[in-house]
């Protein structure tokens, strides 16, 4: 998704800026700008195609300034274009504007209000400069000018908007609805970012802000205002997080980086949430909240949605609550019958997915309680829902998501564990979750230590195919989504995961000569079932590569799991996978971290 800069009142606002949007690159776009303004008189805009390196070449030594905004684009309405790109000006020159999300009656606005004004883009954000413009040279302040254009964007609309007014060069107008946006703190100067990642260098204190507020933004004051024009009075909260943990470090890309973290992240769950008793570390207001629930629903997109679909089988077969798992697009409009007590978790490493807050803010709009587990503190589905848990993972920057996932499956587990117990639930004391997640990070270790026999099976097998095919039945085939998932938005290799034993009833007609298929197995009851599947494929051409539990592997299988419980046997079968995803990615020769089309924050919908 769009990325979002700004600082007021300070002299290296340019650096400020680029930097910004350097920590944002990984978010996915196709443009980016930036407007400074030296208070002097001076401005500058400077908006380019392409990477932010392409942007930092068009700022010349002049270009500089103490107040600016900031924006990289991932396309919504209009191409990616020069044009296109933010910030975007009014024709006057005078008011300047980025934004995130999207206004769902811009053409409306602009059959209505700008008949007379030409527009230079495809955008719905120029429409939004060009109103402020208009109703100010009608009279209204710069202030009264943009809260009356958001009182007419329709109730659709997602916006994190910055206004800069040049006659007015040292305030940043701020508006959120939907779209992720936080003031952060300066000494002297205050900045704004969508994501906190953007400005740890500038600071580690930040005030969240609430759907429908404006914030009037100087140097050294911050003016929050609620949709009634109540001043609102709201204390920063400080981010731990070190800027150096989002950085590449040795590594050549941050998916290869994140891979190998995950023992880490194993290692770290176990200490923030299990205490040296082996008891478990989590509120038991969610706990009780859980337990007098009838059935839990998590909802989420994407490798989260995949994470829940291993968290069912947790919930389910360790303490016997039942589990519906959803995909949050599709739960938005067409959500199952609930029962009478539902529960909801809502899976996001970002937190901001649109998709899922849509969802949360029908769940609270009818009372039910929820838990968010995320990677991102004081994100929105953390904020909106009545709990979260929080990963521990450190900055997940590919986007590809890979320790988040796993991550979340692990606190799954720890949060069965700890239901389990409150509900005392007898059998769940032969759940050692520790233990457990230890194997975990054990395992994963023992397969990154050996990723360059992944690198040659990548080779041998995924460089130049068309398609391919992931195999499993039950946890495997749960497993196999996600790993189909990796592939294919990497390596853009056309692959499915696929139940095994469904392959007969017609996508087998798909198998050919050398059409790659992994089997994934590691659930004992239906391991020689996909053996057999994985043999009626390769009867008809295909090229099988088997991913199998030690205790079920036979001396042909080419890659063997270390030991675990096969609750938490996606912990360790994953890990190949994601490699087999990498290396492909590599070798294709594309940009793994940042995958065409890609963004690693869906905040519209
Ligand atoms: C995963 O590799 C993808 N980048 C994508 O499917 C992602 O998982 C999905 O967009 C959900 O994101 P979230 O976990 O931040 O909500």
């Amino acid at each position: 998704m769009c990325g979002i800069v700004g600082v007021t009142g300070n002299p290296n606002a340019v650096e400020i800026l680029l930097n910004g949007l350097e920590q944002l690159e990984y978010r996915g776009y196709d443009s980016a700008g930036i407007y400074v303004n030296d208070q002097k008189g001076d401005d500058y805009l400077v908006k380019e195609k392409g990477r932010i390196a392409d942007l930092r070449a068009e700022v010349s030594a002049d270009v500089h300034g103490s107040t600016g905004i900031g924006h990289t684009r991932w396309a919504t309405h209009g191409v990616p274009s020069k044009e296109n790109a933010h910030p975007h000006v009014s024709n006057d020159k005078r008011f300047y504007l980025v934004h995130n999300g999207v206004i769902g009656n811009f053409t409306e606005l602009k059959e209505t209000y700008l008949q007379d004004v030409t527009l230079v883009s495809e955008t719905d954000t120029e429409v939004i400069v060009q109103l402020v413009a208009k109703f100010a040279r009608e009279g209204l302040s710069t202030k009264e000018a943009f809260k009356k254009v958001l009182g007419l964007v329709d109730e659709s609309s997602s916006y994190a908007f910055l206004l800069l007014d040049r006659e007015d060069p040292d305030t940043l107008y701020v508006a959120k609805n939907k779209s992720p946006l936080l003031i952060g703190v300066g000494d002297g100067f205050n900045v704004v970012c969508s994501d906190a990642l953007a400005m740890l260098k500038e600071t580690h204190d930040f005030i969240e802000l609430v759907d429908g507020e404006i914030v009037i933004l100087k140097p050294t004051s911050i003016t929050i205002e609620d949709p009634a024009g109540q001043v609102v009075d709201r204390k920063p909260f400080h981010v731990d997080t070190d800027p150096a943990q989002a950085q590449k470090g040795a590594y050549p890309f941050y998916m290869l980086k994140e891979i190998d973290e995950q023992p880490g992240v194993m290692r770290n769950l176990i200490k923030k949430y299990i205490a040296e008793d082996g008891s478990i570390k989590i509120d038991a207001d969610l706990l009780k909240a859980m337990a007098d629930s009838d059935r839990i629903y998590i909802v989420a997109a994407g490798t989260s949605y995949h994470a829940g679909l291993v968290g069912k089988e947790l919930f389910e077969k360790l303490i016997q609550v039942p589990t519906e798992v959803h995909v949050a697009s599709e739960f938005a409009y067409n959500p199952p019958l609930l029962s009478a007590k539902p529960f909801f978790i809502f899976l996001s490493q970002s937190g901001e997915t649109a998709d899922s807050r849509q969802v949360l803010t029908q769940v609270n709009q009818a009372g039910y309680p929820s838990l968010t587990i995320t990677n991102v503190m004081n994100s929105t589905l953390s904020r909106e829902a009545t709990y979260t848990l929080l990963l521990y993972a450190g900055p997940e920057i590919a986007v590809a998501s890979t320790k988040a996932y796993t991550g979340q499956i692990a606190l799954e587990a720890i949060l069965a564990k700890a239901l389990g117990v409150y509900k005392q639930i007898e059998t769940i004391k032969d759940f050692d979750v520790a233990a457990e997640l230890t194997k975990a990070a054990n395992g994963m270790q023992e397969l990154v230590d050996e990723k360059g026999k992944i690198e040659k099976i990548a080779a041998d097998m995924l460089k130049d195919t068309r398609n391919a095919f992931y195999i499993g039945r039950t946890m495997d085939y749960a497993i196999v989504q996600e790993a189909a998932l990796k592939l294919k938005e990497v390596s853009y290799i056309q692959t499915e995961g696929f139940a095994s034993g469904e392959l007969k009833h017609g996508t087998i007609a798909l198998i050919q000569e050398n059409t790659p298929v992994v089997a994934i197995i590691t659930d004992k009851k239906t391991a020689n079932h996909t053996r057999s599947n994985a043999q009626e494929v390769k009867a008809r051409g295909a090229n099988v590569l088997y991913i199998v539990s030690r205790d079920l592997a036979t001396p042909t299988d080419q890659i063997v799991l270390p030991e675990i419980t096969p609750l938490l046997s996606a912990l360790v079968a994953i890990v190949p996978t994601q490699l087999l995803a990498y290396y492909a990615s590599i070798q294709r020769g594309y940009d793994v971290d940042k995958p065409r089309n890609l963004a690693k924050s869906v905040t519209v919908e």
